[in-house]
């Protein structure tokens, strides 16, 4: 689509002889349409020009005022406020979306660009659970908004697959394990073991000491300790699956913690020749009080290695393995020092690619019912908020009378989209309590809701017999060049606009906010006006436009990971 901001630019950058970018950055989009549908603001030129900002605003609205790109031209003060000409608008706004179909909104900003996404990332043999549905859902949305912009997306899943608890775990399930439970149940069996060993160590320190040395084993390939774990593995992701399964999230590279064990002597080594590291109680560790921040660990008293180094170890090798373009790592705001001390690392030995590392972090998100606590098993596992999630939309959707003939189908594209949709909804900073009420209103800016207004524009076509193609360029677009129908068009415009901007600032929630913009233009559209009427101009042209938002909704919600259902 033709970047009308662009052409303004031009526009009057070629009238103050000015060059086109300095003129960009300053146009904007007023909030009330009655100050035009763009706006210059003159206060700058003042200075140079030596004239009063309102006489150059004045000036400056005659000289462009002829372009037929303007309805008309004003200045108001100091601004020039720009109005479109709204046949053309709404002629080329259509026109590209029906030219586009499913690939309206997607831009090629990024080609030839590689961004790697580390998302979801969780411990293995430890609960997923509602807290861990931020990483892998906002994740999921940055892998969409980049790949929509033309970036190439690797998704990589960090699995916590490796460390001292492995060692905690492979000694608990030796003194008080059994393979039939572990089968069964992995998850919750594996985390009882777990519990129970945090019990008795408190009282037998020997058994601190066991673990240790079963890490140390581990981490020198012994075989007993491989198995246990490859098994433990294996059957953790088998649990983790079933959710990403639920979600549709899939990902290029489940290369966790573990991966980079073999890597790490050569990491260390470097460190050490670049004169980073020094001794401290035994431990290797690299000085960062320099920069106010404790010290970055990079090996334990007995040679182990820690989490920090593998975070190292693991950029480098993506580095060298993808020579990405952006490396983002989304991964809660509590290890916000974590990503800092190790981007210091990455600095200090000379790698000018840190500032390619990007930590986005989000918020805590937390239950009416209070905190969890995996140590004393308070845990809502992830799995059974969604399940949840599905059958109380089965209860609305039966409530409802909801014309669908899928019943079990729509709940679960609906109840999942609703949780997926509400994680999107905040700026991902923001701390959050999950509440079912508030996720399924299917009235209030929510998935349900987005979803039932890309229903309901479907269910029009249907019954005002659309074509399946419309030949835009000869239409006559006058009925929805007005009004509440040309708010829409605005409305349906600016999507690329949006998605842009979110992949910009690693923000689904900009993306997820203008879908409800978009939803309510259309609402307002539908309430306001008949679509289906007598006149075909009227209606062809109103048929268009629902056409238009409905497929716009539909690659919105896809970009976050949402499906849009036809009936519902
Ligand atoms: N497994 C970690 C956790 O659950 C998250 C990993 C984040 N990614 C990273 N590269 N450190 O806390």
């Amino acid at each position: 689509m033709k970047d009308i901001k662009q052409e303004l630019a031009a526009i009057l950058g070629s009238a103050l002889d000015m060059p086109a970018e300095e003129v960009y950055s300053l146009i904007e989009i007023p909030a009330d349409s009655a100050m035009g549908d763009y706006a210059y603001p003159c206060f700058k030129l003042a200075k140079v020009m030596r004239k009063a900002p309102a006489m150059i605003a004045a000036e400056l609205a005659e000289k462009i005022g002829g372009n037929a790109i303007f309805e008309k031209v004003e200045n108001v003060n100091a601004y020039v406020n720009m109005f479109i000409d709204k046949e053309s608008f709404t002629r080329m706004t259509l026109a590209d979306i029906a030219a586009t179909g499913d690939r309206f909104g997607r831009c090629t900003a990024g080609e030839g660009k590689t961004v790697i996404v580390e998302y979801s990332s969780p411990n293995i043999a430890k609960p997923f659970h509602i807290g861990h549905i931020r990483s892998t859902v906002i994740g999921n949305a940055l892998y969409k908004l980049y790949d929509a912009c033309g970036y190439n997306v690797v998704r990589i899943n960090h699995l916590g697959d490796y460390g001292t608890q492995f060692g905690k775990m492979i000694t608990a399930y030796r003194h008080w394990g059994n393979e039939e439970d572990v089968k069964r149940e992995p998850i919750k069996t594996l985390l009882s073991y777990y519990v129970k060993f945090h019990q008795e160590a408190d009282a037998d320190p020997a058994l601190d000491q066991e673990a240790r040395e079963t890490f140390y084993n581990l981490e020198h390939g012994a075989e007993e300790e491989m198995r246990l774990w490859k098994w433990f593995r294996e059957e953790s992701l088998k649990e983790f699956n079933r959710v990403y399964d639920m979600l549709d999230i899939t990902f290029d590279s489940y290369n966790g913690e573990s991966f980079y064990s073999d890597k790490m002597p050569a990491v260390i080594d470097e460190i050490r020749e670049k004169g980073l590291l020094q001794v401290s109680e035994g431990a290797q560790i690299v000085d960062l009080s320099q920069w106010n921040m404790a010290p970055a660990l990079i090996t334990k008293s007995d040679g182990t290695s820690l989490y920090i180094t593998r975070d190292i170890a693991a950029a480098i090798y993506r580095k060298q393995t993808y020579d990405f373009y952006k490396c983002i790592y989304v991964v809660a705001s509590q290890q916000n020092l974590h990503f800092q001390q190790w981007f210091k690392v990455l600095e200090l030995m000379g790698k000018d690619w840190y500032k390619d590392c990007i930590h986005v972090p989000f918020g805590l998100v937390s239950l009416e019912e209070g905190t969890m606590s995996t140590r004393n098993g308070r845990v809502v596992f992830l799995e059974d908020v969604l399940n949840k999630a599905v059958e109380k939309t089965a209860e609305i959707v039966k409530e409802k009378g909801v014309n669908t003939e899928n019943i079990e189908e729509t709940s679960k594209v609906v109840g999942i989209g609703a949780v997926i949709f509400n994680e999107l909804s905040n700026s991902r900073i923001k701390d959050y309590v999950f509440n079912y009420d508030n996720v399924l209103n299917f009235d209030g800016e929510t998935g349900p809701y987005v979803q039932y207004t890309h229903a309901r524009a479907a269910s029009v076509l249907k019954n005002g017999k659309a074509p399946e193609a419309f030949d835009v360029a000869a239409m006559d677009l006058s009925s929805i060049c007005k009004g509440s129908a040309y708010e829409l068009v605005k409305e349906l415009y600016a999507l690329p606009g949006v998605i842009l901007e979110a992949c910009e600032k690693n923000e689904p929630s900009v993306l997820t906010r203008h879908i409800v913009d978009i939803a309510q233009a259309f609402n307002k559209f539908y309430h306001d006006e008949h679509i289906i009427v007598e006149n075909e101009e009227e209606k062809n042209a109103k048929l268009l436009l629902t056409a238009a938002a409905k497929q716009a909704i539909k690659n919105g919600l896809g970009i976050l990971g949402i499906k849009a259902p036809e009936k519902m």
